[in-house]
């Protein structure tokens, strides 16, 4: 039995693609990890707070009470996060990235002494350890090997940073080519196909 947590950053309900291999893949979890629970996050229906300067000193010096507390958000995801065995993390292609809600999210769960530490050396080291994630990504276009920036710009972007923070191994789950209006795909066969069961 596993904590799943399911982010989806996609405004279109169930109608995203993203949602949708979002969706197939946590019925691949349940079939392997019977009776885990499911958590899910909806971006589109959070007011994620931009980083600002208030927000940026308060890593490091504790905030003095006043107002509300700017990490009043990362504070949730973060518990959220470090409860999660497995995170499947929604991403549709937005002009060539991910949408700026799910960057707005990824900045408030990388907080120094939270998400990760500074070492002696001054090196950092990720601390929400012993978690896997998949990315579910839909993109409208269809790319080939000259230029992918669904690879470039998204798979390398959140396996980087997911890795940072401690998050490892971070599988990816494509589907291209959604804007064709005769667009069809077997998430479960894109599941099964590139699943990896290593906790
Ligand atoms: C504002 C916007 C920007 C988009 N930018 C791109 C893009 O740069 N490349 C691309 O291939 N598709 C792009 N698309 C198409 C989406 O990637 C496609 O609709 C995908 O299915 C979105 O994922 P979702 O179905 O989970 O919402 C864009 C769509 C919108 C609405």
């Amino acid at each position: 039995m596993k904590n799943i947590l399911h982010i989806i950053s996609s405004p279109k309900g169930d109608q995203s693609y993203s949602v949708q291999l979002g969706n197939a893949t946590i019925r691949y979890l349940l079939s392997i990890y019977p009776g885990s629970t499911v958590t899910e996050r909806w971006l589109i229906a959070d007011e994620i707070p931009a980083l600002n300067d208030a927000q940026i000193r308060s890593f490091f010096v504790p905030h003095n009470g006043d107002g509300r507390d700017p990490n009043w958000y990362s504070d949730i995801i973060l518990a959220e996060v470090k409860q999660a065995d497995i995170i499947v993390v929604g991403a549709p292609m937005y002009n060539f990235g991910i949408h700026a809600l799910l960057k707005a999210y990824i900045d408030q769960l990388v907080r120094p002494g939270h998400s990760f530490v500074y070492e002696a050396d001054g090196t950092r080291k990720g601390v929400l350890t012993n978690k896997m994630a998949y990315l579910c990504i839909a993109s409208g276009g269809k790319y080939g090997e000259h230029f992918n920036p669904v690879e470039k710009y998204i798979v390398n972007y959140l396996q980087a940073i997911l890795n940072y923070v401690g998050i490892n191994p971070v599988i990816p789950l494509v589907v291209e080519g959604t804007v064709d209006p005769a667009f069809a795909v077997d998430y479960d066969a894109i599941v099964l196909d590139n699943h990896q069961v290593l906790i």
